[in-house]
């Protein structure tokens, strides 16, 4: 048997009910803030990637499906949804659009992690960027929306911690700092910090190794080497949070794993999920178009992994809106009677009311038994004699209650039921 590859999963009419009803809330709230999709290709070329997310990071470094196409060209699977974005921001001149420009989009994402519960190697990111300010508003109404989403799934449990990494000024100052205090404990950290404290240094605080985590304690804090004008932004995104009764922490060192952070980052963690508990992360990205020789436009945005949101509704017992189900069930009983079944399901289709019929040639008892297992709210039989008599008995199920009703009237019996 062929299987799936690792780290992928099927997604089953068994629960592809949970993901439209994230899906059609994402929209919902999206449409709220005035925001519009935007599509990208699922693939871009690698330098989109090498450029955006940055090559010392480690989805570039290591999680990116990378591979040569036919033509040679180095191709990779999106591994994240705003680099893709920034770059069809810069070759679809949108900047020429009333700023901020406002996009989310609905996408698969492929990273070669191990696998374990929420971390897959095709997972889903519902993702909205701002573009084109670079104020404390636009970064407050990221948030905001991000909550506003959260709310509307009624999801509870889930901590917000933002912080400020600064921008080029401050954090070359900071990470001067950060270098000089693990220089002393250089030995300490684990092989992958020691390539890290060449590289880019502020992920040292990032590091899932125990030792590490207990150094990262000890070491400086970004936000006292903040600039003026990014400790006056952080303040000012921090008030409206408190305006808007948006709770929060400031948590110091969260830098988050993309090279394009500026300023403001902010994550969503759940504690009911294990391990990989941050739902959504985000943050202010003030040099990625520009990274795109697209001029100087700022930006702000977060991505929310759906199957990490699937899993933590699942673990907290949230309701899932179910799709409605079958509101009539006609079984036929011979030749003409499935004609008959199938002009009125047509009709009743036609109104808009979600109707079946047999196809199987199954006898009344084998389909009343699969009326009831697709949820079916009435059901009724016709067969020679109803067709003679032009009459019908409409079973509800629920109930057992049963009404005889003339053929030409059930549709307005069902419709009105
Ligand atoms: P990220 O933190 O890499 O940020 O991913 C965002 C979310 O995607 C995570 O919080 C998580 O829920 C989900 N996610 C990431 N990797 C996996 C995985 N292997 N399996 C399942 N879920 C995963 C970004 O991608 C940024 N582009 C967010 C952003 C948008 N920043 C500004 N704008």
């Amino acid at each position: 048997m062929i299987k799936a590859p690792k780290g992928t999963k099927d997604i089953l009419p068994s629960e592809v009910y949970k993901w439209q009803f994230v899906v059609e809330t994402a929209r919902k709230v999206a449409s709220l803030y005035n925001v519009k999709e935007i599509r990208t290709p699922v693939f871009e070329h690698t330098e989109v990637f090498l450029r955006g997310v940055g090559e010392t990071t480690d989805i570039v470094n290591k999680e990116m499906y990378t591979f040569l196409d036919k033509g040679e060209r180095s191709i990779t699977l999106k591994p994240e949804g705003t680099a893709g974005v920034a770059r069809a921001f810069v070759e679809n001149g949108l900047h020429n659009l009333a700023l901020p420009v406002k996009l989310y989009y609905i996408t698969p994402c492929f990273r070669y992690e191990r696998p374990q519960a929420g971390r897959l190697r095709e997972f889903h990111q519902f993702g909205v960027e701002f573009l084109g300010s670079s104020s404390a508003e636009t970064d407050a109404e990221a948030i905001v929306l991000a909550k506003s989403f959260l709310n509307e799934l009624k999801v509870d449990g889930v901590k917000l911690y933002i912080n400020s990494i600064g921008c080029k000024n401050c954090r070359s100052a900071y990470q001067k700092a950060l270098k000089e205090y693990y220089a002393k404990r250089y030995d300490e950290l684990c092989p992958l910090c020691k390539e890290r404290f060449e590289k880019n240094p502020l992920r040292l605080l990032d590091c899932k190794n125990e030792q590490c985590g207990e150094l990262a304690k000890g070491a400086p804090s970004i936000l006292d080497y903040l600039c003026e004008e990014c400790d006056t932004h952080f303040t000012k995104v921090k008030n409206y949070l408190t305006a808007l009764n948006v709770e929060y922490e400031v948590k110091s060192d969260i830098v988050r794993g993309l090279d394009y952070y500026t300023k403001t980052v902010f994550e969503f963690v759940s504690v009911n999920i294990g391990a990989q508990g941050t739902v959504l992360g985000g943050g202010r990205y003030d040099g990625l178009i520009e990274g795109f020789d697209g001029g100087n436009h700022p930006g702000v945005g977060f991505a929310l992994g759906i199957e990490r949101l699937l899993l933590l509704m699942e673990n907290t017992g949230k309701e899932f809106k179910a799709e409605d189900c079958v509101k009539i069930y006609v079984a036929p009983m011979g030749e003409k009677a499935y004609v008959k079944a199938m002009e009125l399901v047509y009709s009743l289709r036609n109104c808009g009311v979600k109707a079946e019929t047999d196809h199987m040639q199954r006898g009344v008892k084998a389909q009343f038994k699969y009326a009831d297992k697709i949820g079916a709210k009435y059901v009724v039989v016709i067969g020679e004699n109803e067709l003679i008599n032009n009459s019908v008995r409409v079973k509800e199920m629920a109930t057992g209650v049963e009404t005889e009703v003339s053929i030409d009237n059930v549709k307005e019996f069902i419709i009105n039921a």
